[in-house]
């Protein structure tokens, strides 16, 4: 099963950046990177699904250092290239549904545009409650038709089938502010904060805290 999401996902490395860009709009995409930035003393970070790091560049600005992780080899060779500058990143294969990290290792938990296509998101938030410090940051930015207009939903979804084909059949395309909050929660995270950030197209933004 790993290898079928893998193989799924690698096809999809050397193009990814740029695919990204055009399927969600490059406003969203600096929307997201700018709030990021202003994250301060992100600590020991460990990064779910880097895929090729778009994200990984604004967190590793902020943190003492990354591990980014992800299930593809193809994604992790591009991120190699693209982080290569960065000091305190560290690459690693991973899978974020059960990895092998100690308990209690790191100050915050990273994950971009993940949650919406594992087949077990409450694995996901597990693992992480597991691998973070008391105290520690939970930090998700999810992308989402939800309160997109019908118009711009139509027009991305196309975008999206003509760059990457029809999503897995467990993709999660419209998850609300709520049910973000309820898979966190579920797993004795206190929701800090929850936005729904974008005009055409949007993405969720959420802090969570270790109790
Ligand atoms: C939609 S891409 C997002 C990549 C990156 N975070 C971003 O926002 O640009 C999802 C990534 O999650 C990875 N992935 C999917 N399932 C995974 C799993 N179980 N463990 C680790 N990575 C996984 C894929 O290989 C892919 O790189």
């Amino acid at each position: 099963m790993a290898g079928q999401k893998e193989e799924y996902w690698s096809k999809f490395a050397r193009t990814y950046n740029n695919d990204q860009e055009y399927v969600v709009g490059k406003t969203i995409l600096q929307t997201v990177t700018k709030k990021l930035s202003e994250e301060r003393d992100l600590g020991e970070v460990i990064e779910f699904g880097c895929g090729v790091g778009y994200f990984t560049k604004a967190i590793a600005k902020n943190a003492r250092h990354v591990t980014a992780t992800d299930l593809s080899d193809e994604m992790l060779e591009m991120a190699r290239i693209q982080l290569q500058e960065f000091q305190n990143i560290t690459i690693q294969k991973a899978n974020c549904e059960d990895t092998s990290f100690p308990s209690g290792r790191f100050d915050t938990v990273f994950m971009a545009n993940l949650i919406h296509v594992v087949e077990n998101p409450m694995k996901v938030f597990q693992e992480s409650h597991q691998v973070l410090k008391n105290g520690g940051l939970l930090l998700v930015v999810n992308f989402t038709g939800y309160g997109m207009n019908w118009f711009e939903k139509m027009k991305s979804g196309i975008r999206y089938l003509r760059k990457w084909g029809m999503p897995p059949r467990y993709a999660r395309n419209n998850l609300s502010p709520d049910e973000l909050v309820s898979f966190v929660e579920n797993v004795d995270f206190k929701g800090e904060e929850v936005q729904l950030l974008g005009d055409k197209t949007k993405a969720l933004y959420l802090r969570g805290r270790k109790e």
